[in-house]
């Protein structure tokens, strides 16, 4: 999340006027409300200049001074605690997680009224309850992930930009089992133009954004973020309304082929108490949008660390490789019913989701009334922050918490399902999310296909301890660097079927 010192500038001068005001006003009430520890802000601007491009990495420096609860001020308006430890986070998600379980709004979220009809940045009520239930039960149980395809994108004897690459087989991925499209078919038109705005709204979506710090200024826009949104929303919408038209179309002709989220959501009738008779075709397009959102960066982002760290420690790639030709053999492809026997192959991707959780905050929540909480008094409408980066690395949870060590999970009960709070990288409690078990099966079939139908090596002049380990935060945590590396193909599968497995 990149601070644009310009905008910040410029945003200064423009609140000059306010400063004076805040200034020259007698103070009539003092506060109240016993409030979490934090370090003190600047008037207006409060704690802003020192988060920094990563700030999970930042707070989790303050934990020595203020404790498992820090208590922040963004800009002039966003109250924000920050969670710590596992035993806060325990604290919050076993016994407050209702008054914790609203989201703050954000200004980009209302280009072509995204919110109304976002699960996982909706307000918690009835309509978000229904969402959960029906993603649940239904989300992408009908098609097994081996009847995907993915992208061909490895190119001969060339390197390959990991990033995109994964990226780009998560996405199709998530293409099928969503939409039953081939998303990265070079000859689609549609689907170029769908895939290159949902890279523009995850920009967009994952930069901090001087509207929302200071909301006087929300008018202007300043970073023109709601009017890139606008643009690339009304572009994903556009095309799903096209997919939509297809698939209704297609099911007049009564085409015969296994359901995807697509036809459950077209599908739904619903009892009309607690939930709508139907779907509104916004609606649908909403769920279908954040589905992309929410499953592709995450995903991916963790099997290009999960690679990373494997290609750092020769001796757990060993591992893991072995493992695998023992299981899946010479013969076949990977297959998804392999994963639940490669104990060694689970501990790698938990351990990477330790050390780098897509999400090093989570989702931003936001309280829904007044509650205390180990002791302070959190008002209504506080941003909650839980650093689940700085929970993954806390000493007082693991030992030798900064080295990459699968071994540590096997044997271990500790799992990401949101009941061990030392390791939450996909949350927990009510809003933890709802893709995880899809999000499960992605990551291990990727990362699973990856090493048993290639080779992997760096490229000449780089070594394993040199690859560059740095972060950028976007709407995830990814490796600012992408990782290249030079995939060499096994002998045993045809030239054709290259990245087809997937
Ligand atoms: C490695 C993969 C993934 C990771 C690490 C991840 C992580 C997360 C996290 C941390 C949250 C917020 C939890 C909280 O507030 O406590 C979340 C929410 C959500 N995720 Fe995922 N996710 C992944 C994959 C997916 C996939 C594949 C999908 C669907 C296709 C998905 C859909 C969602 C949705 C809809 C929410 C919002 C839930 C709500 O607010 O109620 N995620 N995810």
């Amino acid at each position: 999340m990149e601070w644009e010192w310009s905008y910040l500038f410029f945003s200064a001068i423009m609140l000059l006027p306010a400063f004076i005001f805040f200034f020259s006003k007698k103070k009539t009430s003092k506060c109240s409300y016993k409030l979490p520890p934090g370090p003190p802000g600047l008037p207006i601007f409060g704690n802003m200049f020192e988060l920094g491009t990563e700030p999970y990495k930042k707070m989790a420096c303050l934990k020595q001074k203020y404790g498992p609860v820090l208590w922040l001020k963004v800009g002039s308006s966003i109250n924000t605690m920050v969670v710590q430890t596992a035993q806060a986070a325990a604290e919050l998600f076993k016994n407050h997680d209702v008054s914790f379980a609203d989201r703050p709004m954000v200004d980009v979220n209302l280009a072509h009224n995204y919110y109304q009809g976002s699960m996982a940045l909706g307000r918690y009520g009835s309509f978000w309850r229904f969402q959960k239930r029906i993603c649940t039960v239904e989300m992408f149980v009908h098609k097994k992930i081996s009847e995907t395809k993915a992208a061909n994108s490895a190119e001969k004897g060339s390197g390959i930009e990991v990033t995109r690459f994964v990226f780009l087989a998560s996405f199709n991925m998530l293409g099928n089992l969503i939409l039953s499209k081939d998303l990265a078919d070079p000859d689609s038109e549609e689907a170029s133009e769908f895939f290159n705005a949902m890279k523009g709204i995850m920009e967009w979506s994952g930069t901090a954004n001087v509207s929302d710090i200071f909301p006087l200024l929300r008018r202007f826009d300043l970073q023109k973020l709601r009017k890139k949104m606008v643009r690339d929303m009304g572009k994903a919408m556009e095309i799903a309304s096209i997919f939509l038209k297809e698939r209704e179309g297609e099911r007049k002709k009564c085409e015969e082929k296994g359901k995807d989220f697509l036809d459950v959501l077209l599908e739904f009738e619903g009892t009309g108490k607690d939930e709508p008779a139907k779907l509104s075709e916004h609606e649908i397009k909403v769920l279908i949008v954040e589905m992309f959102l929410a499953g592709s960066e995450t995903t991916s982002s963790i099997v290009e660390w999960a690679l990373t760290e494997l290609l750092r420690h020769p001796e757990a790639m060993d591992k893991v490789k072995t493992e695998i030709s023992r299981v899946v053999g010479p013969n076949r492809k990977f297959e998804e019913s392999d994963i639940d026997n490669l104990p060694y192959m689970q501990a790698v991707i938990k351990e990477s989701l330790r050390l780098h959780p897509p999400l090093p905050f989570l989702i931003p929540r936001e309280t829904i009334q007044d509650t205390k909480f180990m002791g302070y008094d959190i008002p209504k409408g506080t941003q909650v922050l839980v650093n689940a980066w700085a929970i993954g690395r806390d000493p007082e949870c693991w030992d030798d918490p900064m080295s990459f060590k699968p071994k540590r999970f096997l044997g271990s009960k500790v799992d990401v399902k949101g009941q061990h709070y030392e390791l939450i990288p996909f949350g927990a409690g009510r809003r933890m999310c709802v893709g995880s078990p899809l999000g499960h099966r992605m990551m291990h079939f990727t990362l699973g296909s990856l090493l048993h139908e290639f080779e992997w090596e760096l490229p000449d002049g780089v070594f394993p301890k040199s690859i560059n380990m740095d972060e950028s935060m976007g709407l995830t945590a990814r490796k600012r660097d992408s990782l290249k590396v030079m995939p060499k193909r096994l002998d045993y599968i045809s030239n054709q079927q290259v990245f087809e497995s997937l």
